[in-house]
């Protein structure tokens, strides 16, 4: 069995896998978002004070499981440098008590085999990972093959929801919140611009979207609020789906997966599947409880990395903020 551990942001949590039949054995998660919620975002320092508290608590739990361990899993990369340390340095007391190899996982590559976590499927060739740190296009072909083939150039698509939410002081995440709110409006109300339409750059924007949000926000009252949330909602998926759709014509897909915290939202689904029709191509998802962040993910690319004996040495396990794929 592996033991992996993640706290790349706001999430402790631990997760044991067995690496034969790639099945999770013991998974939980300790969400700082209450925490977080007054603040409107993520605060660093924060947050690795409470990954501090957490996560023994969570190991607490997992000391049965420790004769069976062939290897410790930690994300190393990309993340808040603070918070990854919290994992890391636990990885590394583990791996030194126990006498186990290091498994550095990207967190990247974790969203992207959270469609792996108990089920068994084919590799997506396009994934489109949105998350509150990301908004990526990634072609995969395998676990050592995934390049990413467009990013966002400022904020993320989950982060927008963020700041729209703070903007009309909703709590953190913004997501959930703003979905919901969405449901309530028209999302034809207000004709926010959709980014980069004139650019051939395949790319994303949201702090021009976020500008125009804000003075929609500035100018109304809280009754406007449900249509400015499902206006926005429609700009900010309306502008990933023009520009995949782009790269679809040259890269035709069969199957296509949504991954990360976002990918959650029901109206952006709605909006892939009515891409992917003329295709006839798959949508593949996470199952709910493992779109946002969680150990359950790292434990399964640990696990393809352990058959690779792709593990790291204890001197060279550090965290890497800012890291590709
Ligand atoms: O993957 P994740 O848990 O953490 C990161 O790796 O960043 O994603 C969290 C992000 C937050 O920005 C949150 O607002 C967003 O995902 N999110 C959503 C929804 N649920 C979570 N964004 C839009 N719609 C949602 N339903
Ligand atoms: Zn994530």
């Amino acid at each position: 069995m592996i033991l992996s551990i993640e706290s790349s942001c706001d999430d402790s949590s631990i997760a044991i896998t067995d690496i034969q039949t790639k099945q999770l054995v013991y998974h939980k998660k300790i969400s700082q978002e209450l925490e977080h919620s007054v603040y409107g975002g993520v605060v660093p320092e924060l947050a690795s004070r409470l990954h501090a508290e957490a996560l023994p608590k969570i190991l607490e739990e997992c000391v049965e499981y420790f004769p069976r361990l062939k290897a410790i899993a930690v994300t190393n990369a990309p993340g808040l440098a603070v918070t990854l340390m919290e994992g890391i340095t636990m990885a590394k007391a583990l791996s030194v008590t126990l006498d186990l190899p290091l498994i550095a996982v990207n967190h990247l590559k974790g969203h992207i085999f959270s469609l792996f976590i108990d089920k068994e499927t084919v590799f997506p060739q396009t994934v489109l990972l949105v998350s509150g740190g990301h908004t990526q296009v990634v072609k995969v072909k395998s676990l050592n093959e995934m390049t990413t083939v467009a990013s966002t150039m400022d904020d993320s698509f989950g982060e927008s929801f963020d700041k729209v939410a703070k903007m009309m002081g909703l709590p953190y995440p913004g997501g959930p919140v703003i979905e919901k709110l969405a449901k309530e409006g028209d999302p034809k109300h207000y004709k926010f611009t959709i980014p980069l339409q004139q650019k051939k750059i395949f790319a994303f924007s949201y702090s021009g979207i976020k500008n125009a949000v804000r003075l929609a926000v500035e100018a109304g009252s809280e009754t406007d609020y449900p249509n400015i949330a499902a206006s926005f909602q429609e700009v900010a998926s309306e502008h990933l789906i023009r520009k995949i759709k782009k790269y679809l014509v040259e890269n035709p897909p069969k199957n296509f997966a949504i991954v990360g915290g976002a990918s959650a939202n029901l109206y952006l689904r709605t909006k892939v599947e009515a891409m992917l029709a003329p295709y006839g191509a798959k949508l593949h998802l996470a199952e709910l409880k493992y779109c946002s962040d969680n150990a359950a993910m790292i434990g399964r690319v640990a696990v393809e990395m352990y058959m690779q004996e792709d593990f790291i040495e204890i001197e060279k396990l550090q965290a890497i903020p800012r890291s590709p794929l």
